[in-house]
């Protein structure tokens, strides 16, 4: 995922605070880890070769820790999130389908951030909802019946809020250049 402006002086900046409060100890790369995610909100790859230096450690053993342990984010969160529950109840009544409707919208596979950073899909256990299967939880909101119907709703709702931010902005930004 490509950095956006900035991006890269404050996730050296992070590092470089987390390394300076803990031990270099490999024993301490998991509280690392979950230090800088806490901040950034996601594992970037600069971050994980900077913890790799700063411990001497190969980054491929700070990459493969932060793969195998499902806490750990290697995308940022998008601006919209959506998380698919594939619970058994949920699965059982076509939770993958409504996973692969949201996959098939937001253009990108579950686990990952579009492009702009509009969208992160994910997909989840158990929610506590398991009557209103197949269930989505779209930005903190529980979604009930999802169909892939309902699918092209959020998708048509998060679309059209999307704009009208886009164009509360302008007016801001064409007043800025005059
Ligand atoms: S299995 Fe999806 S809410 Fe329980």
């Amino acid at each position: 995922m490509q950095l956006l402006k900035d991006e890269k002086e404050q996730i050296l900046a992070c590092v470089a605070e987390v390394l300076k409060s803990n031990s270099k100890n490999r024993e301490d790369l998991i509280p690392i880890l979950q230090k800088i995610q806490a901040i950034i909100g996601y594992l970037p790859e600069l971050a994980m070769a900077k913890i790799a230096e700063g411990l001497h450690v190969p980054a491929a053993d700070v990459y493969g820790l932060a793969t195998f342990y499902n806490q750990f984010r290697l995308n940022p969160p998008g601006k919209h999130q959506v998380k698919v529950c594939l619970g058994t109840a949920c699965y059982m009544v076509g939770g993958t389908i409504v996973l692969e409707s949201f996959e098939r919208r937001m253009e990108i596979r579950e686990g990952e951030t579009s492009p702009d950073r509009l969208y992160s899909l994910e997909r989840v256990a158990c929610v506590g909802c398991c009557t209103m299967a197949p269930v989505a939880v779209v930005d903190e909101v529980v979604e009930g019946k999802v169909t892939p119907t309902r699918v092209d709703g959020i998708m048509l709702a998060l679309n059209e809020a999307n704009n009208q931010n886009a164009e509360k902005q302008k007016p801001e930004q064409d007043g800025g250049k005059a």
